[in-house]
């Protein structure tokens, strides 16, 4: 009998940490490594990141496809993707770990007034800043999903004033939790920590432009951590320019990487991030790929698939 097979085409990531997990943790599947496809008609399942153009031509068999990432908005922008497929995102926790350890640290950050105190240090200032209570800070989180109900919990644990919005109503204990674009300037307005944690999407894309910086508070701080186009960069240099918007942590950007004449590297209202914030781990992320697969061959619905029309 044919054995289950899944192809290996993740591009641009530790291949000895994510093949070798999956042989290692999967030696009764089949497991091929692009361009050694064999037969595409005898592929079952892809694992796949940043897929070359043609990656899907005649596997006419294909069960499902299993994104590396979160965000899929390059994978189902890069076309191919065979119609009626189902693409699961990444849902694991490691990867949701690492993104609320750096949300966390971002706000703490700002919280904590260490941007003053870095400041102060290289002006050889002594000076004592008063931090406020946490339940006196307004975090707020754009996208309760996966990742940001994970980083509205830990806050919510540390005590702040955590609001979220979301495109549909969400319960989440301790989070004040607004949805819909009719609340967001409401939702903006009560903000001084704003933290990005959306889908790409054609209705979040260029979200963030002047209108929208000019609606936080004077002195609101930014952290980006959801996708580059979700900003409007000239916009957000111009809050950060008048101080409108204090301080901005971006790990993401329109151009990845940044080019190296772009006025965020020296900005110093702005900390660079080579899009590090969350990296999916191979440790967790393989046995949750496979715990998916080995559910969904045995009659399972596949969790965390994609609405294709809806973009995540
Ligand atoms: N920087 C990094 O290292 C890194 C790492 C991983 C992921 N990411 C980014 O993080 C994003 C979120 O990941 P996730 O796993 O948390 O995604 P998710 O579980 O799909 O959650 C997305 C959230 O965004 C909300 N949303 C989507 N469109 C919206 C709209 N038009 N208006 C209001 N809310 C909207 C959704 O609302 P509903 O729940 O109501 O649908 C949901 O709460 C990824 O797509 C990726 O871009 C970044």
């Amino acid at each position: 009998m044919k054995r289950t097979t899944l192809l290996y085409a993740a591009f641009g990531v530790d291949d000895a940490a994510w093949l070798g997990g999956f042989r290692e943790q999967a030696p009764d599947l089949d497991i091929r490594a692009w361009p050694d496809i064999g037969d595409p008609r005898e592929i079952d399942y892809v694992f796949v990141w940043k897929q070359p153009l043609n990656l899907f031509d005649g596997m006419t068999n294909l069960r499902a496809v299993f994104s590396l990432g979160a965000g899929v908005e390059t994978l189902l922008a890069g076309g191919g993707l065979p119609a009626g497929v189902p693409l699961v995102r990444m849902v694991d926790p490691g990867l949701a770990t690492g993104m609320t350890e750096f949300v966390v640290l971002r706000v703490l950050h700002y919280h904590r007034n260490m941007h003053l105190h870095e400041a102060n240090q290289r002006d050889g200032a002594w000076i004592q800043l008063r931090p406020k209570l946490p339940e006196d800070r307004a975090v707020g989180l754009l996208g309760l999903g996966n990742l940001g109900a994970s980083c509205a919990r830990a806050l919510v644990g540390l005590g702040f004033d955590v609001r979220g919005w979301s495109r549909t109503p969400k319960l989440i204990g301790g989070v004040e939790t607004v949805h819909g674009e009719d609340q967001l300037a409401d939702f903006l307005c009560g903000t001084e920590i704003l933290v990005c944690l959306l889908p790409l999407t054609a209705d979040t894309d260029g979200l963030l432009d002047a209108r929208r910086f000019a609606q936080l508070p004077r002195g609101a701080f930014f952290v980006n951590v959801g996708r580059g186009r979700h900003v409007v960069e000239e916009d957000l240099l111009a809050a950060l320019d008048t101080g409108h918007v204090a301080a901005a942590t971006l790990d993401v950007f329109r151009e990845e990487p940044l080019p190296r004449q772009h006025r965020f590297w020296t900005h110093p209202s702005v900390t660079v991030m080579p899009h590090c914030a969350a990296l999916t781990q191979p440790k967790t992320a393989v046995r949750t790929v496979l715990d998916n697969l080995r559910a969904h061959l045995a009659g399972a619905q596949l969790r965390h698939v994609v609405d294709v029309a809806r973009g995540y």
